[in-house]
């Protein structure tokens, strides 16, 4: 699927403003929305996303897909995938949190936000992905959580532009194979990039209340199965994670 890019030197959100104009782009394209700065950038459970000039990127894929599709769930793990290969080809070795948390030595690199609408009886996908690129170590410890950018990480600068054009090659290729052949021939590089956190100790979170456990295994649909410090094992499909101590 062709790429086309609609860029803001500012913005509210890129994935606010996609909802906002989802009517006006192309069914048989994806629309790539991008922004040097976002004056309300969102994160998931209604954060609020930093999104200070001309540092990182903020971008939002649009696309349809068939309005029966069941595994839409597994498009923003496509998204941390290929973000992840991405990353690789800067020389650093990225890992997941689950479920696409994208992290460069335990802190938080970049994040992701799909939301979906129905529209013309398909629907719309809007998957926006936050990615700190050269954010200085003064704006990383402003945040809330871990954070660390390509920047911090490598000790150079990178460019915006060439990141991008990669992350936009990678996904443009992988979301088609998905498309086609589903989540399975991506399960095991998702694991991979999960591996670490597979057996540890977490909370888990819901959106609403938080529960000790154990991240016990990934399910070929991406979902986790925790085994609960309650002593029940349960599959989650939603939600975040955090590791812990004890
Ligand atoms: C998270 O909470 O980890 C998800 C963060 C997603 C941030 C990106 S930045 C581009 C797009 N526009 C937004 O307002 N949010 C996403």
């Amino acid at each position: 699927m062709e790429i086309i890019n609609i860029h803001f030197s500012e913005v509210d959100s890129t994935n606010t403003w996609s909802r906002q104009n989802y009517s006006s782009f192309d069914r048989n394209k994806i629309t790539l929305v991008t922004a040097d700065s976002q004056t309300a950038g969102r994160g998931r459970f209604n954060r609020y996303w930093k999104s200070p000039a001309g540092q990182n990127l903020y971008a939002t894929f649009n696309f349809c897909v068939a309005l029966d599709r069941s595994d839409i769930g597994n498009i923003p793990l496509i998204l941390a995938i290929s973000t992840c290969e991405t990353i690789e080809n800067f020389d650093l070795i990225p890992q997941l949190k689950w479920p696409n948390d994208i992290l460069l030595s335990n802190k938080k690199v970049g994040g992701i936000l799909c939301e979906v609408i129905e529209i013309d009886n398909m629907l719309g996908i809007i998957l926006g992905i936050g990615l700190n690129i050269n954010m200085p170590d003064e704006q990383l410890k402003l945040i809330d959580q871990p954070a660390t950018s390509l920047f911090n990480e490598k000790k150079m600068m990178f460019k915006t532009d060439l990141v991008l054009r990669i992350l936009c090659e990678n996904f443009e290729k992988n979301i088609q194979d998905f498309l086609k052949d589903g989540f399975s021939v991506f399960l095991e590089k998702y694991r991979t990039y999960l591996q670490d956190s597979i057996g540890k100790k977490i909370h888990y979170y819901n959106g609403i209340s938080r529960e000790n456990g154990v991240l016990h295994s990934l399910n070929p649909d991406g979902s986790i199965n925790i085994f609960f410090d309650s002593g029940e094992i349960k599959k989650v499909s939603s939600g975040e994670i955090y590791s812990r101590e004890s």
